[in-house]
């Protein structure tokens, strides 16, 4: 349960809100990357932490990330002519560069150059800079002189042969929808039949959590009952990604769109070699945590207007537990029908609710960081470098060991 107060300041995330500063601090995923493969192509609409922007990627291949609003006389740039490195206000022509900057003002009768000059240099409009990495396009919104360097996150710097990234809207508030991709009891019920794995079958009893200088580590165990504690581990790092142990690994990140809805960014990669035709089944199939968008959108098929296209009849004869298809799905079902920001007032939490717990508390030591200008997490770009495994252990053996021992994954244990 959280105060009012604390929900507040966790779950919004506006331009001058303190959650919505800190998610700022952060390089943060605009677009796929094909969407805006084309220089000079058609620019893209974009709404995150409650801006609204426009996207496009310039003749040069550098993307703009300007407001939507041109500031003449605030008419959407979305309907602008992308041409020659910059982006023209289709209703009086003005034009701006990546950087903001007004270079081009033909609706203003030349009186003089200088008078011209200036007011160009008056009508600059808000643009963000942008970077690509693992084919999706990262944007920077926060004060310039505290840009980080880019987060060196593992699936970010393995061949493109060897990841594939996929986004869904969900019709709710950043933080359930991250709290529930650390709420390790519920894949033994809500996610129960898509697999036959031990996660699907084993309440986890143990619950092991570190904090890194970028967020937290955590491990979950099951106990076997053969005296054999079956082990998994995940990371959160700041500002919303997830590392996923699993076979191939995945990660998430979670790009709030605003205070209501969230973009859910989800990537498969292996380590060493590429993707195999098994994986890209199962991203194409909408299965796993992935979803199947209608065409040219990030909506889902199955989604909340639609009731997920929940099978009662497979549900009531034992086929599936929810009804639902695919983790992302289900997941999204229920994270959406806890409301569209959650009222933590409401909760009676239980003792499977340990990595929740310290999410808040890792998130709202962020957010005093920060008012109290102390450094804040994930700042050093090594320290997104994590891999998650699952192994089986002796019951008893010592878990803070394991899982310093495996943070960096079997590879860096072999290179020691
Ligand atoms: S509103 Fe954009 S140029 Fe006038
Ligand atoms: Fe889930």
């Amino acid at each position: 349960m959280l105060s009012k107060e604390d929900n507040e300041r966790l779950t919004r995330v506006g331009p001058d809100t303190p959650m919505g500063e800190l998610f700022r601090r952060y390089w943060q995923p605009v677009a796929l990357s094909e969407t805006v493969s084309k220089p000079d192509g058609p620019p893209v609409r974009v709404r995150m932490l409650g801006e609204d922007l426009v996207l496009f990627r310039a003749t040069d291949g550098r993307f703009g990330l300007v407001a939507e609003r041109c500031p003449h006389r605030t008419a959407s740039m979305y309907w602008g002519r992308n041409e020659e490195n910059g982006l023209r206000c289709v209703y009086h022509g003005l034009k701006f560069d990546v950087e903001g900057n007004c270079v081009d003002a033909p609706c203003v009768s030349k009186t003089s150059e200088a008078q011209l000059e200036s007011i160009q240099r008056q009508l600059k409009i808000r643009a963000y800079p942008c970077i690509e990495r693992a084919e999706i396009v990262w944007a920077y919104l926060g004060p310039p002189e505290l840009r980080p360097a880019f987060p060196e996150l593992d699936w970010t710097l393995v061949p493109t042969s060897h990841r594939l990234s996929t986004r869904h809207i969900q019709e709710c508030n950043w933080l359930q929808a991250l709290e529930g991709g650390f709420d390790a009891a519920h894949l033994t019920f809500l996610h129960k039949g898509e697999t036959s794995h031990v996660s699907r079958t084993i309440v986890p009893t143990l619950y092991e959590v570190q904090q890194t200088d970028a967020g937290f580590y955590t491990a979950t165990g099951r106990d076997m009952g053969d005296g054999q504690i079956y082990w998994n581990t995940n990371a959160l790092l700041m500002p919303a990604h997830k590392i996923i142990s699993a076979v191939a690994p995945a990660a998430h990140m979670w790009m709030p769109i605003d205070d209501e809805n969230t973009m859910l960014y989800s990537t498969e990669f292996r380590y060493d070699g590429p993707l195999t035709e098994k994986d890209f089944d199962k991203v194409r199939g909408g299965r796993w945590i992935h979803t199947v968008n209608h065409p040219g959108t990030d909506i889902s098929i199955h989604n909340k207007s639609n009731d997920y296209m929940i099978d009662r009849a497979a549900q009531g004869a034992g086929k599936s537990y929810t009804g639902m298809q695919g983790l992302g799905i289900q997941d999204c079902a229920l994270q959406e029908s806890m409301g569209l920001i959650a009222d933590r007032t409401q909760e009676f939490l239980l003792p499977c609710d340990i990595e929740i717990v310290k999410i808040r508390r890792l998130y709202l030591q962020a957010l005093d960081d920060l008012a109290a200008a102390r450094p804040i997490m994930g700042m050093n770009p090594a320290g997104f470098r994590m891999r998650m495994e699952r192994w089986f252990a002796p019951k008893g053996d010592d878990i803070g060991k394991m899982m310093a021992e495996r943070k960096y994954g079997a590879a860096a244990r072999a290179a020691k």
